[in-house]
């Protein structure tokens, strides 16, 4: 079975909308985000572009800010500054990677609390691990979501992760640790990997390194969910970290690269953005 991501996300977007409307009545305004884009970087210019439109789809308002690669640091700040201080904004995003001369970790410090959409703050990050409420990080959020979709119970499943970010592998382990199941973080550094994921219930490939998760290392009826985003050296197309023709027949559930992770995480950030909307209004 593959969990079409694009599909669930369109299901998830119309209903948004529908929320949207109801909340215009209630608020008297929809949910905004404010994106800002840093430099040229063609992939990012793409992610950000996923990112207004599926504004557009749900009923929020969105504002680009696009800065160039030379923007000092001050000047980003600033303009976050002027975000958080804005009534109208309900979501700040600073689209990542940012070029060398700026410092990350300054960057989402900046942003306020109550507008971290993308739950990068290291705030949110503590109240996630310490099981308080919070903003869930987008991509280990859609994860979940899309195994829910599965229907499978993960109370007490092995689970592994492989890859430690902590946009994704950290914050995943998380979340499938709050749903019950055994947790193993795997990476570059484990030793007998298959060893490692052929034991996984659930298997999330969380790497940046193309099709490196054979048949051989995923146990049969798994589910696996691939958040991989990589170039084949080859075709120059995009291909996930898991070798999908190779292990769809093995995995009872897998995600395909495009069309899987990558939809279902942009429609998080948009429930992130109402639920911070919804935050502020009741605050
Ligand atoms: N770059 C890659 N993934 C993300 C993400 O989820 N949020 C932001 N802001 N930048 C990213």
């Amino acid at each position: 079975m593959i969990i079409d991501g694009k599909l669930l996300s369109a299901k998830l977007k119309a209903q948004m909308a529908e929320q949207v409307v109801a909340l215009k009545e209630q608020y008297g305004r929809v949910p905004s985000l404010a994106v800002i884009l840093v430099g040229e970087n063609p992939a990012s210019q793409s992610y950000v572009r996923g990112k207004i439109k599926a504004c557009a789809e749900c009923g929020f308002e969105s504002i680009l800010t696009t800065m160039p690669e030379s923007v000092s640091e001050q000047e980003l700040l600033a303009e976050i500054a002027k975000l958080n201080a804005d009534e109208r904004v309900d979501g700040v995003l600073v689209q990542l990677p940012l070029p060398r001369h700026i410092n990350e970790e300054k960057v989402i410090d900046a942003i306020a609390l109550e507008k971290d959409v993308d739950g990068f703050h290291p705030d949110n990050v503590a109240n996630l691990w310490l099981g308080k409420p919070c903003i869930k990080p987008c991509t280990p959020k859609g994860v979940m979501r899309m195994i829910e979709e599965c229907g499978f119970d993960v109370a007490g499943c092995n689970a592994v992760v492989v890859g430690r970010s902590n946009i994704v592998g950290k914050p995943m382990a998380k979340l499938l640790l709050d749903a019950n199941a055994t947790v193993t973080i795997a990476h570059s550094r484990t030793k007998n990997l298959a060893e490692v994921t052929s034991k996984a219930d659930i298997l999330i490939a969380a790497v940046g390194r193309a099709r490196m998760i054979t048949a051989e290392m995923v146990k049969e009826g798994a589910i696996v969910i691939d958040v991989g985003v990589n170039r084949d050296a080859e075709t120059g197309k995009l291909c996930g970290d898991v070798d999908f023709e190779g292990v769809r027949d093995k995995a009872a559930h897998i995600t395909p690269v495009p069309g899987g992770v990558g939809p279902m995480t942009i429609t998080m950030l948009m429930q992130n953005t109402i639920e911070c909307f919804l935050n502020r209004q009741n605050k």
